[in-house]
């Protein structure tokens, strides 16, 4: 039995120590050429400055893809003479300048060819030359600017799942304020440094950066990736509709959309705010603050009216939900079957939510009619509940008084029993 058993041992481990051999000679292979170049070696040997890029390269997504310094650098990496090495007849870039490095990380990146095997896309370069930061590099040689290794790193890039890489998605707001929320930096333009602190403190970034939550847009999310723009004034509905599909479909239909009327009216940005987008509640409708109604209607007038009527349908809905469920949980663990009032109940609840989501449509018979489904699945709760209550507490009234009777009866049988036990004097 026991040998049989050391068999099985060795033919199941047989793949694995295969596995293992053929993944250290692939492994050696792939240190021959990365880790053993002549580049590698004598710039171990020059330290500092000079061999920060071999460290910076292994932890890279460019060394698990055998990148070698030569493949970005050119040169000769077999030879250990330093003008051989760094020959521009063997293609020697050296240090590329600012302005050659979209051309420079390209070469391989809008290649399709090369890419292909890597499932990546090759329009980098291409959306690069649309965005701001890329007609301040070949239209001013700004050097203010964004390229390729101000959001990548040089040597230690990453992949974007990488939680260690700038482009990671919770990362990529503090790679986007290196910049702007520099002051210095952005002076001359006349543009704003606030984005990142506003950022941080929306509805948006506390639930990507303190909660985790990937559904949540981050800056790219928003301007696009290598096209870095603002969205246009008729695009702003667009960035938002990619996540707020439903919302989005309704405000479409509303005087407010640019399509409906002739006018610059309200886009989501207006009301929400962009990079300072809060949770949205009823306060919306009252004052004049930034964003709120009477920001842009007079107070007396209709538009102010109809404001404060879908106010009042919006808080009465809000109410009955929240009647609805204190009843619920007076007769919750009763032992009752609650499933249909649990059903009535969910009901008013996404009624509720279709109602706030209508008010984009300033259409008040959209509005009234899911509030009106609210309030008639709610007092079905409420009815239905306060039903079960009465009858609980009449029970618990009847339980009550057999309870005291037969407490009256037995206290009169053991007064008995005791006068029938004293002895007789
Ligand atoms: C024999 C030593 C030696 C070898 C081999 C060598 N280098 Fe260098 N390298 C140096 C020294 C010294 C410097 C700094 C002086 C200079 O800028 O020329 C340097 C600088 C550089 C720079 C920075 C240039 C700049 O403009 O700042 C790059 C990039 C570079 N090497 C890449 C390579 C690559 C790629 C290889 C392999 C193909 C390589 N080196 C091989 C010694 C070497
Ligand atoms: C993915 C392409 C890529 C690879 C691979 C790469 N480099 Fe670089 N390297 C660059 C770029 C781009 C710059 C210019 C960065 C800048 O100007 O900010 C640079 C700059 C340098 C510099 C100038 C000093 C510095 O850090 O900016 C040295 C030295 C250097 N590289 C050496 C190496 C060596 C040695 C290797 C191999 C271990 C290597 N590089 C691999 C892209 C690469
Ligand atoms: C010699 C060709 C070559 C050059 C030059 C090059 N790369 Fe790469 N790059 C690759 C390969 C190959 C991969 C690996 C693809 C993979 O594994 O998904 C890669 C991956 C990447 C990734 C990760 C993509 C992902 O999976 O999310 C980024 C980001 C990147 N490169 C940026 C750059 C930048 C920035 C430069 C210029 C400084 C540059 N590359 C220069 C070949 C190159
Ligand atoms: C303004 C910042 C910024 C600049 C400039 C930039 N990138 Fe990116 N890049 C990003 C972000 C953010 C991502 C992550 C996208 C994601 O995960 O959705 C990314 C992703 C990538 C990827 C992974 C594949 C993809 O397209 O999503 C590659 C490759 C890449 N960048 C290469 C480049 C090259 C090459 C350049 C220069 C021509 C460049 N990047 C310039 C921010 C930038
Ligand atoms: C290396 C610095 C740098 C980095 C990193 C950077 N930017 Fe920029 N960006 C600039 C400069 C400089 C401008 C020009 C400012 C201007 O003209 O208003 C600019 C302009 C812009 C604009 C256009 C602003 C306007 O007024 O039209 C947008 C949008 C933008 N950047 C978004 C981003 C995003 C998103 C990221 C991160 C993924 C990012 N940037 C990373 C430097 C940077
Ligand atoms: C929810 C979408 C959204 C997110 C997330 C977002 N932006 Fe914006 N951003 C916008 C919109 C919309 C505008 C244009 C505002 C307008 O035209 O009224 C804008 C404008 C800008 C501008 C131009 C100057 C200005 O303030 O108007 C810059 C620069 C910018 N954003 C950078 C960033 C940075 C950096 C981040 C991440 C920290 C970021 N944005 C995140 C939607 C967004
Ligand atoms: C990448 C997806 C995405 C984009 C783009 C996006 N959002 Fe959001 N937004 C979310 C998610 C997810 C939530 C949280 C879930 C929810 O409450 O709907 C949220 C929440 C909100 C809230 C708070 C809702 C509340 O009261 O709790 C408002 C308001 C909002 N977004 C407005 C906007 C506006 C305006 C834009 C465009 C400038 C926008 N969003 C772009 C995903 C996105
Ligand atoms: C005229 C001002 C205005 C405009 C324009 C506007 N909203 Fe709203 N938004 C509101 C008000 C008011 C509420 C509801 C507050 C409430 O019911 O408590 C709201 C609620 C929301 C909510 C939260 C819904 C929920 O279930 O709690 C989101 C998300 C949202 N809006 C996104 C958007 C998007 C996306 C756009 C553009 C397509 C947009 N809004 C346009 C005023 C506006
Ligand atoms: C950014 C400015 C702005 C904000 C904020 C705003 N509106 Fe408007 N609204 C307009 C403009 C502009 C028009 C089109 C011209 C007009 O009829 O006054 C309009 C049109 C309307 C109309 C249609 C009027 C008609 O004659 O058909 C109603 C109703 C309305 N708004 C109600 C509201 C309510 C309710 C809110 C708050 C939830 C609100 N508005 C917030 C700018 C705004």
């Amino acid at each position: 039995m026991r040998k049989r058993n050391r068999v099985w041992k060795a033919v199941t481990f047989l793949p694995f120590i295969l596995f293992l051999i053929i993944g250290a000679s692939m492994g050696h292979a792939e240190e021959a050429r990365v880790k053993e170049s002549s580049c590698v070696r004598c710039h171990t040997d020059l330290g500092g400055v000079y061999a920060e890029p071999i460290t910076g390269l292994q932890e890279s997504v460019h060394a698990e893809q055998e990148v070698a310094c030569h493949d970005c650098h050119g040169g000769d990496p077999t030879s250990f003479d330093e003008d051989e090495a760094h020959s521009t007849t063997k293609d020697f870039v050296g240090r590329p300048s600012f302005e050659e490095i979209p051309e420079f990380c390209a070469r391989c990146h809008s290649d399709s060819n090369r890419m292909k095997r890597y499932n990546l896309r090759t329009d980098q370069l291409d959306l690069y030359k649309t965005s701001h930061h890329g007609q301040l590099l070949y239209e001013k040689k700004d050097p203010n600017t964004a390229t390729c290794v101000s959001c990548h790193g040089v040597h230690e890039i990453k992949s974007s799942d990488n939680p260690l890489s700038m482009v990671f998605k919770a990362n990529i707001p503090e790679t986007c304020a290196q910049c702007h929320s520099d002051s210095g930096r952005m002076e001359k333009y006349k543009t704003s440094v606030d984005q990142y602190d506003q950022y941080v403190r929306s509805a948006h970034g506390k639930m990507l950066l303190e909660k985790g939550d990937p559904r949540a847009p981050t800056c790219s999310d928003c301007h696009g990736v290598h096209s870095a723009s603002p969205p246009g004034y008729k695009d702003i509905a667009a960035t938002c509709e990619m996540c707020h599909g439903a919302i989005a479909k309704l405000f479409k239909e509303s005087p407010h959309y640019y399509e409906q009327t002739s006018e610059e009216a309200a886009r989501c940005v207006d009301c929400h705010g962009d990079h300072n987008v809060s949770h949205a509640t009823t306060v919306l409708y009252d004052g004049e603050d930034e964003g709120h109604c009477g920001s842009c209607h007079e107070p007396d007038s209709k538009q102010a009216r109809l404001a404060q009527l879908i106010k009042g349908r919006v808080e009465a809905g809000i109410n009955e939900v929240e009647n609805a469920q204190n009843m619920l949980k007076q007769v919750t663990g009763s032992g009752k079957n609650l499933e249909k009032l649990e059903e009535a109940f969910e009901t008013a609840q996404s009624e509720l939510i279709k109602a706030r989501a209508a008010t984009h449509t300033l259409s008040m018979d959209q509005i009234n009619e899911h509030i009106g489904l609210v309030i008639e699945e709610g007092k079905k709760v409420e009815q239905a509940s306060a039903g079960i209550v009465k009858e609980l507490s009449g029970r618990r009234k009847g339980a009550i008084f057999v309870l005291t009777i037969l407490g009256v009866i037995i206290a009169l049988v053991y007064v008995k029993i005791r006068t029938l036990e004293m002895p007789r004097e």
